[in-house]
């Protein structure tokens, strides 16, 4: 019996040479060995409604343990269906057009893996959140970067159109966004759905943060606009609205004709999504209290924490949803953003993500983001930390 693991000598050809250990682990890990303020992962640090912890167990301690349905739960795609129509207008088939999956991230990656071939290209905006690159490597595609313009984070339509070529598979958009707290409008909706009429381009629209826009503007999904609509993958997360990041959950809304392809990869690659959570998650959604009053929950967290940096050197840029707040700062210093995160870090207990992180080349601007997903007395600390420097 050997005593270690024998290495693999070949030579691999890796489908991701660039990837390394994502920052989210390495800025966790640091501000944990550090014992600082963490404002840097993406995820609440207080916990997820008692009610559906108690859902889950009684779902649990019922017997529903066994495989659910490959789509996933009746009555959950029916609640996520009725969402739909009520936020956005838009009738989604419960039973051919609604999928739930493990997470938001799988359900872009399946939808990337069901469309692109290789030599395909898609389209991703930049700064980008983490996963859409390899995603699309993965499958063999290629991504085409179109850069959002510093410092509201908008988009230059003229330049999709100039990136749009006849190997354009996919587009893949983000708003509410991650990293930049930006939103798309309606008038940017509108402007792809023109681009994209009389193309056979396929969009994933991550709208994870569909519940978290503020100062009493609406989300605008794709949903809404029926030539995006026909031609879309729209990803949403339970983990985002409800607090719970680490049950990986989520679903997808497409077209039946999409999403029958979407589902042929699915049933082969997860085949289903944990079923207690889905019976407790469609329990839960019949009261749309949650979602719907979740932006004031994070308006709320975000005016805090901006009220706590009023006096500092830091300049806010604006964080118009998710739960992001991004700082600016050129008073403080020309260091590199992430040599600042980590000294920061270090020197004086408080962590957050640099936002250069989400670019493949570092841009000029140097920005850190803050997650204010957070207690006001961890906020409160933060800030009073940021406020000294
Ligand atoms: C833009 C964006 N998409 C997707 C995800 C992942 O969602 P999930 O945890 O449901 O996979 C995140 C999480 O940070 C995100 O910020």
């Amino acid at each position: 019996m050997p005593t270690t693991m024998p290495s693999y000598s070949r030579p691999i050809a890796s489908k991701l040479p660039d990837v390394g250990t994502t920052i989210f682990t390495v800025m966790s890990r640091l501000a944990q060995e550090h014992n600082a303020i963490n404002l840097s992962q993406g995820f609440p640090d207080f916990d997820c409604a008692k009610e559906l912890r108690d859902l889950v167990t009684k779902y649990i301690n019922a017997g529903l343990n066994q495989y659910p349905p490959m789509a996933g739960v009746m009555r959950l795609r029916e609640c996520i269906s009725e969402k739909a129509e009520s936020l956005y207008g838009a009738k989604y088939d419960p039973e051919h057009e609604v999928t739930v999956t493990p997470g938001a991230t799988y359900g872009i990656f399946n939808a990337v893996a069901t469309m692109v071939r290789p030599g395909d290209e898609v389209i991703l905006f930049e700064p980008a959140y983490d996963s859409y690159a390899p995603a699309v490597q993965v499958a063999g595609g290629t991504p085409v970067y179109v850069q959002l313009r510093y410092p509201d984070y908008s988009i230059d339509w003229n330049e999709v159109q100039r990136a749009i070529t006849p190997k354009t598979r996919m587009i893949l958009i983000n708003t509410p966004n991650n990293p930049t707290a930006s939103v798309l409008s309606g008038e940017d909706l509108r402007m792809l759905e023109s681009l994209l009429r009389n193309t056979d381009i396929t969009v994933v629209s991550d709208e994870v943060y569909e519940h978290i826009v503020f100062d009493g503007h609406r989300h605008q999904s794709v949903a809404s606009f029926p030539g995006l609509a026909e031609r879309s993958f729209v990803v949403s997360s339970f983990g985002k609205t409800y607090h719970v990041t680490g049950w990986k959950m989520g679903y997808v809304l497409a077209p039946k004709e999409l999403m029958n392809e979407f589902r042929k990869v699915h049933q082969f690659n997860v085949f289903v999504t944990n079923g207690p959570l889905q019976h407790a998650l469609a329990e839960f959604m019949e009261n749309p209290d949650a979602y719907l009053s979740l932006a004031a929950f994070y308006q709320k967290k975000r005016d805090f924490f901006l009220q706590g940096v009023k006096g500092s050197r830091f300049k806010p840029l604006p964080s118009r949803g998710t739960f992001f707040q991004n700082l600016a700062y050129d008073a403080i210093s020309d260091e590199k953003d992430t040599d600042l995160a980590v000294r920061l870090t270090k020197e004086k207990g408080i962590a957050s993500i640099p936002v250069s992180v989400f670019y493949r080349r570092p841009p000029q601007h140097r920005v850190l983001r803050f997650c204010f997903a957070k207690s006001e007395e961890t906020l409160a600390k933060g800030a009073e930390i940021l406020s000294k420097i």
